[in-house]
C-alpha cells in the first residue's frame, strides 16, 4: 500500500462553513477534505486528513508525516504567524510541504503577513479559498512519488 499525503487543518478549521464565510466561504471542513480525498484517487493515491487546535498535537502530526507520508499540505491557521516549533517540526522531516491560507493574507492585517512557515515549504497556495487546498494537492501528486 502506497504512502499518503497528510492534509494537516490548523485552529479553528473545524469552524469553516460558519467562520466569517465573507473571508472563508461556506464549505466545511469535511467538503473540502471529500474534494481533495476524490481528487487523489483519481491519481490512485490516498490522503489522511487531520484537524488540531493544538500547536503541540501539530508539531507531533508533523514528525509522524516524516515516515508516513510522502507529503503535507498544512494550513497552520494562526500558527502560522507565531509558530516556531511547528517551523522546527517542517525542517526536521526530508519531505516536501507545501504551506496553504484560504484568504489572501496579504490584503489582510499585517500581523498576517509574516509566515514562520514559507522560509521550511517548498511553496505557498493563498487567496484561491478552498481551491487553494486543490492547488497545493496537485503539486504533491505531481512532485511526490508513493514511497
Ligand atoms: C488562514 C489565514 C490565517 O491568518 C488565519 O489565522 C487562519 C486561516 C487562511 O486559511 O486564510 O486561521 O490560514
Amino acid at each position: 500500500m502506497s504512502k499518503p499525503i497528510y492534509i494537516l487543518h490548523g485552529p479553528n478549521l473545524n469552524m469553516l462553513g460558519s467562520r466569517e464565510p465573507e473571508i472563508y466561504g461556506h464549505d466545511t471542513l469535511e467538503d473540502i477534505n471529500d474534494r481533495l480525498t476524490d481528487r487523489a484517487e483519481q491519481s490512485n493515491r490516498s490522503i489522511e486528513c487531520f484537524q488540531s487546535n493544538h500547536e503541540g498535537e501539530m508539531v507531533s502530526l508533523i514528525q509522524q508525516a516524516g515516515s508516513k507520508a510522502t507529503g503535507i499540505v498544512i494550513n497552520a491557521g494562526a500558527y502560522t504567524h507565531t509558530s516556531l516549533a511547528i517551523a522546527d517540526a517542517i525542517s526536521a522531516i526530508d519531505i516536501p510541504v507545501v504551506e496553504v491560507h484560504m484568504s489572501n493574507v496579504y490584503q489582510r492585517e499585517e500581523f498576517r503577513h509574516y509566515s514562520y512557515i514559507s522560509p521550511v515549504a517548498i511553496g505557498v497556495i493563498c487567496g484561491f479559498g478552498a481551491q487553494s487546498y486543490e492547488l497545493a494537492l496537485d503539486v504533491l501528486l505531481q512532485a511526490s512519488t508513493s514511497g
